[in-house]
């Protein structure tokens, strides 16, 4: 079967990494001509927004409808709104395309040298990525005066959560893990966080073979950096979850080496795929940002196509150069460029 994939690099270091990304997969289908990838790429972002005033073109969403995937890079430049950027490419993507979970996997790769190394850190998060507190439900009273007023509600539904609390399940289930792990805070936020809880026990039911256990947020961040080698699979609201990313990220041994994947489980429409970093204008143009987050993003979009054998091949590789030491990007103490990194990767595909 071939698959069809759209590639957006972005802006920033966004393009510099996707460069190296892709030649990762042209090189993998010249090794393996069964391999069959196609490409197409597409310049949307904040230079398009710049000369059209809008981040993407009105029929953008039809064309990337027909693909089997999205490889997406990072967007955000100085001359542009963050809300701008955001709300005119990412969200519009996630949203008509239900990519209504976030999932981040948080693993410490051999070779990366930080305060955890030696731990065995290999867990997921699944985030729920469509509802929960990022919501535009509520409104301002009072605008400017003493008495001013802000209410943002929470929407948790009980179709969304159940949604989120199986995709993480099934995840245990099929990758042979034994515990989900849902972060919560229903002892303060009485109604959603109740409804959440509540739904996610029901659907752990479902699943008499993996425990479910259930910790406040607060209590669950420090346990992140106590004993993040306990956890297998964590699932939790849009900001819970948006927040334990970071943190997983950067006890992971941070941005430079994290992927993330926004996906649509039903498969009516593509996932995306996408390193957790932004598009870094204090690195930008200087060729040093580090490949490995976006490489990895190309992986996981692999095993989502069915080729989880390439995937951890791509994983082994990363590991590999890690290992060695000898290739470095600035994140990870060394010197040495984007491409140069890229390379390295390259190389030990091509002896495995
Ligand atoms: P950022 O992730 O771009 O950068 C944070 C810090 O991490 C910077 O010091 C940067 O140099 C470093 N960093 C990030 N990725 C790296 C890599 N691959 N290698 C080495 N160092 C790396 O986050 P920041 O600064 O908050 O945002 C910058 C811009 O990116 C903003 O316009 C923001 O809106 C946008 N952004 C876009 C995202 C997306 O496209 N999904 C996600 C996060 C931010
Ligand atoms: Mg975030």
């Amino acid at each position: 079967t071939s698959h069809r994939i759209a590639v957006l690099p972005g802006d920033g270091i966004g393009q510099e990494v996707m460069k190296e990304a892709v030649e990762v997969l042209e090189l993998l289908k010249k090794l393996d001509p069964s391999i069959r990838i196609e490409f197409d790429t597409f310049g949307w972002g904040s230079e398009y927004y710049l000369e059209h005033g809008k981040m993407m073109p009105d029929d953008a969403l039809d064309k990337l409808k027909k693909y089997d995937a999205i490889l997406f890079g990072a967007i955000g430049d100085k001359r542009v709104p963050d809300d701008v950027t955001v709300w005119g490419l990412i969200m519009p993507i996630r949203k008509k395309f239900k990519q209504y979970i976030n999932l981040r996997p948080v693993k410490l790769l051999k070779g990366v040298s930080c305060r955890f190394t030696g731990e065995d850190i290999d867990f997921v998060i699944v985030r729920e990525n469509a509802e929960g507190e990022y919501s535009n439900s509520g409104g301002r009273l009072y605008q400017g005066l003493d008495q001013e007023i802000a209410v943002q509600n929470t929407i948790i539904t009980r179709a969304g959560t159940k949604k989120a609390a199986r995709f993480a399940f099934e995840y245990a289930e099929k990758h042979g893990k034994g515990t989900v792990t849902s972060a919560t805070k229903s002892n303060a936020i009485i109604h959603s966080m109740k409804l959440w809880d509540e739904t996610v026990r029901e659907v752990g039911q479902e699943f008499q073979a993996i425990n479910l256990q259930s910790y406040y947020i607060d209590a669950l961040a420090a346990y992140f950096v106590l004993k993040p080698e306990e956890f297998e699979v964590v699932v939790a609201s849009n900001l819970f979850g948006d927040i334990l990313s970071d943190l997983g990220s950067a006890v992971a041994g941070g941005l430079g080496l994290s992927p993330s994947a926004n996906l649509n489980p039903e498969g009516d429409f593509p996932s995306m795929f996408e390193p957790v970093h932004g598009s870094a204008p204090d690195i930008a143009g200087k060729g040093i940002a580090n490949p490995i987050a976006q490489i990895w993003s190309a992986a996981l979009m692999l095993e989502h196509l069915g080729r989880a054998d390439l995937a951890a091949v791509i994983l082994e590789s990363i590991e590999e150069v890690l290992v060695q030491k000898e290739v470095q990007t600035p994140d990870l103490g060394g010197n040495s460029t984007t491409s140069e990194m890229g390379s390295a990767i390259r190389d030990i595909i091509q002896q495995l």
